[in-house]
């Protein structure tokens, strides 16, 4: 059985002392939704803190948005792995589209990343997705299968049990607009069909999350589909009502 996820990317929003209360928030609902469901937040770093108090007790998890691609040093502004897992994060987001996008992430800054955050025992939820003119071209498929060889194809098998994906297509974040369920299954079959081309066996136990303007009234729908495992929430994670609902959604 793989595991059911759902993890709440905050991007760069809240203070930090709204991130507590959100946080205070998802654990206080949490018992509502069935303990087979595994919660994660992922406040920016300057709340990791605060929100780990927060958390302690429950078993929602902690997680960053990003980690830097080198050990420690001369990097301004950059934040090791090392730092988050000593704050209590279990999972690091990486490969973001808007990391991508605007800040430029490739693949080899992102072998460097994943290498860190194996370092300090942390899970990546390495994301994955093509953008609009790529989908209207029919080049998702392609897209996916590079961003995955170049990446995950680098780990260990160990490592890569210790992987969760997020399917995250472009046109999809922040926009309103979802991917169907249908469209999700669809691609994450296939995803795990790359995974299964290089791990065998262990790609039936990658979870892989869909991300995209998911909500309480389209999660239950998408998390359905046999080869979605959960979601990576953006906008929703930001109310712990709807985060927790998403969680609701799972019906299997
Ligand atoms: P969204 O963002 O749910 O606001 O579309 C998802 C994400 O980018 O992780």
């Amino acid at each position: 059985m793989r595991k059911k996820i759902v993890a709440g990317n905050w991007k760069m929003n809240t203070l930090p002392a709204e991130g507590v209360e959100l946080a205070k928030g998802v654990v206080a609902g949490r018992g509502e939704v069935c303990s087979c469901v595994n919660f994660i937040v992922c406040p920016p770093f300057t709340h990791l803190a605060m929100v780990a108090e927060a958390l302690k007790g429950s078993d929602v998890a902690l997680g960053a948005q990003n980690c830097a691609a080198e050990a420690k040093g001369a990097y301004t502004g950059e934040v090791a792995a090392s730092m988050i897992a000593a704050l209590g994060c279990k999972y690091v987001i990486l490969g973001h589209s808007e990391r991508r996008q605007y800040y430029g992430e490739t693949s080899a800054t992102l072998n460097k990343k994943m290498e860190q955050a194996y370092a300090n025992n942390l899970v990546p939820i390495y994301c994955v997705g093509e953008n609009l003119e790529e989908r209207e071209a029919g080049k998702h498929f392609d897209v996916v299968k590079a961003q995955i060889e170049e990446v995950v194809y680098n780990l260990t098998e160990e490592q890569f049990r210790n992987l969760v994906i997020a399917y995250e297509p472009v046109w999809a974040i922040g926009t309103g607009k979802t991917a169907t369920a249908d469209q999700a299954q669809e691609i994450h079959a296939y995803i795990r069909k790359v995974l299964a081309d290089k791990f065998g066996t262990a790609a039936a136990e990658c979870p892989i999350l869909y991300g995209g303007s998911c909500k309480p009234s389209n999660a239950a729908e998408i998390f359905a589909k046999e080869d979605v495992d959960g979601g990576l929430i953006g906008g929703a994670a930001l109310k712990a009502e709807d985060f927790l609902a998403i969680g609701k959604g799972f019906a299997k």
